[in-house]
C-alpha cells in the first residue's frame, strides 16, 4: 500500500511541475512574441487576457482552441489514471475463508479437447496425452524432446553408515550422472540406498532441497557443490558447508525405508536447475539454449519442468541398475518438489506411484478455490517455476479452463498418493484432497477406485483403498517419518 501512496504523491508532484512548466512556457511565449514582433493577438481565443504584468502585448507560442486544450487535459488525466490504476493492481491477499472458496466449476477429467466426454477405456491414452499437453501449454511448459546422452560413474558402492553405525544391510551407492549435449554437460549426483539382500527393490526417487549430504549423517555422502540458498543453515556464499550434513535428515528416513524392503534415491534439485531466476541459462536449461522460454515462446519449460525432466533422466539410470526393480519406480516430492513429482509422474509412465507431499498451489491443490497461495502469488514470488502462459491466470483463476484435478487424473491408471499437513493452510489441504476426489472419475472409468471423500478426514487417518491415497498429518509443512510410513503402506497395497 505504501508504494501506492508514494506513486500517487509522485504523480501529483509531476502534474504540478507540468502545470508550472506550462505556465512558464506560456510566459516565455508572451515575452518572445512581445519582444520579437511587439504585436498582440487581438481576436485570438483568450486574447483579452493576453496582457503581461509589464504591459507588453502577448501571443502564445502555439495557439490552441479551448476544445483542443480541454481534450489534451482530458487525455493526460485519463492516461495518468489508467497508468496509476494499472500500477495499483496489487495481488489479492491470500484467502483463508472457506465460504469464499467454494464458488467454482471444474471441467470433468473425462472431457476431451472438443468438450466431448470420453466414454471408454480405449480412449484414455489419447485423453491422457491431451491432458499432459494442456498442462505443458498452460502451466509448466514443454521440455525439449531432443535426447541427451547420459554417462554415469559409480564413485561409491559400500555399506551405509547411519547414526554412526555401519549398516551391513543397506547398500549405499553414489553415482555421478552426466547429462551431455553438443559439448555441454551437467552433472547430477545420485545417492541411492537399497536393501542388500533384495535383487529387485521398488525404488522411491525424489529430489532434495539442500544437497545429498543434508539427507543423512553418513560422512561419506558427497557435499553438494551446486548453488544453495543462503537462507538455509550451513550455507555460505551459496555453497553448502560441512555443517549442513543431515540438516534435513528428518525428511529422509533412509534406514526405515530400506527396512521395509524399498530402495530410496535422491539428488539435489540444484544439480538439475538452481532455484533462482537466472533467465534459464544455468542447469539443464543451458543444455538447450535454443529452447529457452521467452515472450514469443511462452510455453517452453520453466524450472519445475526442468526438475521433472531431470527426474526422468535419473529414472533412465535407475532402471538399469542391479538391485532395483525397473517396474517399481516411484516418484516422491515435498512442496515445490511435490509439484515437480506430480509433473514428472504425469509425463513419465515409468513412475508407478506418484507421491505429492504438501505440494499446494501448482501441485495437488485446486487453483480455482483460491485458498491459501494463489496463482498470482506463486508466479510473482517464483517467476521461474512455471511457463509464461500461466501468468495469464494471475488473480484470474475463474478464467482457467483447467485445474489441478486433471493433472492428478493424467497419472491414471497409475497410482497417486496425496499428503497434506493440518497447519499447512498455505498449501490448501482441502484443495489437495478435492483434486484427488475430482480426478477419481477417470480412475472409475478405468475400473479403478479413487477417493470417495469430499471432506477432510481426521488428522493422522489415511484414506483411499484404491489407486488414490490421502492423509492429513498433524502439524506443519514438512515431510516426516509419518508421511513416509503412509507412502510405504500405500505402495505395498499397490503391489510395489
Ligand atoms: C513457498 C511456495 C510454495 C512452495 C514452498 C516450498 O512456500 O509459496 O508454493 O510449495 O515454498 O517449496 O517449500
Amino acid at each position: 500500500m505504501q508504494w501506492l501512496i508514494t506513486i500517487a504523491v509522485v504523480l501529483t508532484a509531476l502534474a504540478l511541475v507540468a502545470i508550472k512548466l506550462y505556465r512558464f512556457a506560456k510566459e516565455l511565449g508572451r515575452i518572445d512574441s512581445a519582444e520579437g514582433s511587439k504585436t498582440s493577438c487581438h481576436g485570438c481565443p483568450g486574447s483579452s487576457k493576453n496582457q503581461s504584468d509589464l504591459g507588453i502585448a502577448i501571443k502564445p507560442l502555439v495557439q490552441l482552441g479551448d476544445k483542443t486544450k480541454q481534450g489534451i487535459v482530458a487525455i493526460v488525466f485519463l492516461n495518468t489514471s489508467i497508468w496509476s490504476l494499472g500500477l495499483s493492481q496489487e495481488i489479492r491477499p491470500p484467502n483463508y475463508d472457506e465460504s469464499k472458496a467454494s464458488n467454482y466449476t471444474l471441467v470433468s477429467v473425462l472431457s476431451g479437447p472438443d468438450g466431448k466426454r470420453i466414454e471408454s477405456k480405449d480412449q484414455w491414452p489419447a485423453q491422457r496425452r491431451y491432458l499432459v499437453e494442456l498442462f505443458a501449454t498452460e502451466e509448466y511448459g514443454f521440455a525439449p524432446k531432443d535426447p541427451v546422452s547420459i554417462r554415469t560413474e559409480v564413485f561409491d558402492d559400500a555399506p551405509a553408515v547411519l547414526g554412526g553405525e555401519l549398516q551391513a544391510n543397506i547398500r549405499r551407492r553414489q553415482i555421478a550422472v552426466y547429462l551431455e549435449r553438443e559439448g555441454r554437460s551437467v552433472r547430477v549426483d545420485l545417492a541411492l540406498w537399497s536393501p542388500k539382500d533384495r535383487s529387485n527393490a521398488p525404488c522411491f526417487l525424489g529430489l532434495n532441497f539442500r544437497g545429498n549430504q543434508s539427507t543423512c549423517d553418513d560422512p561419506k555422502i558427497k557435499l553438494t557443490s551446486s548453488w544453495c540458498d543462503n537462507r538455509n543453515p550451513g550455507v555460505q556464499n551459496n555453497k553448502a558447508t560441512e555443517s549442513s550434513r543431515a540438516n534435513q535428515s528428518e525428511r529422509w528416513p533412509i534406514a526405515q525405508i530400506v527396512a521395509e524392503g524399498f530402495a530410496v534415491a535422491t539428488a539435489h534439485y540444484s544439480d538439475i536447475d538452481p532455484d533462482y531466476d537466472d533467465g534459464f541459462e544455468n542447469g539443464v536449461h543451458g543444455l538447450f539454449p535454443e529452447h529457452r522460454i521467452d515472450e514469443t515462446n511462452p510455453s517452453r519449460w520453466g524450472s519445475i519442468a526442468a526438475w521433472a525432466w531431470g527426474l526422468s533422466r535419473l529414472a533412465d539410470v535407475l532402471e538399469k541398475l542391479d538391485g532395483i526393480d525397473p517396474q517399481g519406480l516411484m516418484v516422491v516430492g515435498h512442496s515445490r518438489l511435490g509439484k515437480t513429482a506430480l509433473w514428472a509422474g504425469a509425463n513419465d509412465p515409468r513412475f508407478q506411484l506418484v507421491v505429492s507431499n504438501n505440494s499446494g498451489c501448482g501441485g495437488a491443490a485446486l487453483s480455482k478455490r483460491v485458498y491459501g497461495e494463489s496463482v498470482a502469488r506463486i508466479n510473482t514470488s517464483f517467476p521461474h517455476w512455471f511457463n509464461r502462459n500461466f501468468r495469464k491466470y494471475n488473480d484470474r483463476e475463474e478464467t482457467m479452463a483447467f485445474d489441478q484435478h486433471q493433472l492428478i487424473a493424467a497419472i491414471a491408471p497409475r497410482s497417486v498418493y496425496i499428503a497434506s499437513a493440518s497447519n499447512d493452510k498455505w498449501a490448501d489441504p482441502l484443495g489437495e484432497l478435492l483434486s484427488g476426489y475430482h480426478a477419481s472419475e477417470a480412475f472409475a472409468m478405468l475400473g479403478l477406485k479413487g477417493l470417495e471423500a469430499k471432506e477432510l478426514p481426521a488428522v493422522q487417518t489415511p484414506i483411499g483403498q484404491g489407486s488414490i491415497g490421502y492423509h492429513l498429518r498433524q502439524g506443519e509443512h514438512d515431510m516426516l517419518l509419518y508421511d513416509w510410513q503412509q507412502f510405504m503402506a500405500f505402495a505395498k497395497r499397490q503391489g510395489l
